[in-house]
């Protein structure tokens, strides 16, 4: 059994529960911190674990283009060769690729260039299944087209039918045990899409589901709408990942309705350029104001760089070029973002998590 449902949340779709893999448990709500070429951006793995991380995620395309998945295999996995031992997700490359600016798509697959060697590359359902079960993580991701937005219903639809297409070409290619593969729904902003597409892949039986085609440009309020009519028709025994989200208000608001994965590169992203979470909202920290403060980032917060460090000596290595503002400013965010999850845990468990999600915002966003 991969998901156990410990409790839910009596006044929303809120649920806390365990994900077990073959490296470990996690416990969910969570959110995973990217390791796109299998390496954080500016952390080690002990500096990525201290942050509370219980699953990371790295990407097929790039490790597909360097080092290739043979080397890895060879190394003895992804596993060993990045040196995390605990759960590992790959994601099936179905989204860089759709992203590149240059590529061919037919109904079987994808053409596109190596970006170095010109090179051209397919990629189709079975390869991007193949690349996974070589690399070796724990949870491995359809190959699915994620729909851009905006997007007419006509090519939503033809999309979304080849995605389940392709959804069912996956896993008659899956044969690696010990690794689950989740499906991924699509169908852009449109319900009946996302139903259709939802309801054929619950009948292909995955061992969990992905949300994708979500964090594309339509904003908040339209993820809302997608996420609060496309859980409910995802069994409750399963595990609901929402690809590439997001702000912590986004999480917030997703949690309350039933999403139990998430995964993003906002932390580590914003952390390279200097701006930082806190309970009040977001900070930058090369603005002048921060020069001669004193503070740590976020007085509550229990990071290394917290417990270390002022907002006065980051500014200063920002304003620098330090190569350790950039290690600093990491550990806090992604400790913050884990923080944050958590507590929503706990919230969940006490049966106050809509509280919970109002007080943090209250305080977030009137800072920002
Ligand atoms: N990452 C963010 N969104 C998506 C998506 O729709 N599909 C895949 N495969 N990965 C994603
Ligand atoms: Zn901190």
């Amino acid at each position: 059994m991969i998901y156990k449902l410990l409790k839910k949340d009596p006044k929303s779709g809120a649920r806390r529960g365990v994900v077990t893999t073959a490296h470990g448990e996690i416990q969910t709500p969570i959110f995973m911190p990217v390791a796109t070429h299998a390496a954080m951006k500016a952390m080690t793995p002990a500096q990525v674990k201290e942050t509370g991380a219980q699953i990371i995620l790295s990407n097929t395309y790039h490790l597909h283009l360097h080092p290739g998945e043979a080397l890895v295999q060879k190394a003895g996995g992804l596993h060993k060769f990045m040196c995390w031992d605990g759960p590992i997700l790959t994601d099936s490359g179905g989204f860089q690729v759709f992203s590149l600016p240059k590529k061919r798509i037919t109904e079987e697959g994808v053409f596109f260039r190596h970006e170095d060697t010109g090179e051209e590359i397919f990629l189709d359902p079975a390869k991007a299944v193949a690349i996974q079960e070589a690399l070796g993580a724990d949870i491995i991701m359809n190959f699915d087209e994620c729909i851009p937005y905006p997007c007419d219903k006509a090519y939503a639809e033809r999309s979304t039918e080849k995605t389940i297409r392709w959804a069912k070409q996956c896993i008659d290619a899956h044969s690696r045990e010990n690794q689950y593969l989740f499906g991924i729904v699509q169908g852009s902003v449109f319900e009946d899409l996302r139903k259709r597409c939802a309801k054929a892949l619950v009948k292909m039986d995955f061992p969990g589901y992905a949300i994708g085609g979500v964090s594309v440009g339509e904003g908040l309020e339209l993820l809302k709408q997608v996420v609060g009519y496309t859980a409910p028709h995802l069994p409750e025994d399963k595990p609901r990942y929402l690809m590439g989200v997001g702000l912590p208000e986004d999480i917030l608001e997703s949690v309350e309705r039933g999403i139990d994965m998430f995964d993003c590169v906002i932390p580590t992203r914003y952390a390279r350029s200097a701006t930082l979470f806190t309970n009040r909202g977001r900070i930058r920290l090369t603005n002048k104001n921060y020069r001669r403060d004193f503070y740590p980032v976020e007085p509550n917060c229990s990071c290394y760089t917290c417990r270390n460090f002022t907002r006065a000596y980051l500014h200063h290595l920002f304003t620098s070029n330090e190569v350790l503002s950039a290690i600093l400013a990491s550990i806090h965010n992604v400790h913050f973002y884990l923080n944050m999850m958590a507590e929503i845990r706990t919230s969940i468990e006490e049966g106050r998590f809509v509280e919970y999600k109002q007080q943090f915002l209250a305080a977030y966003l009137k800072g920002k």
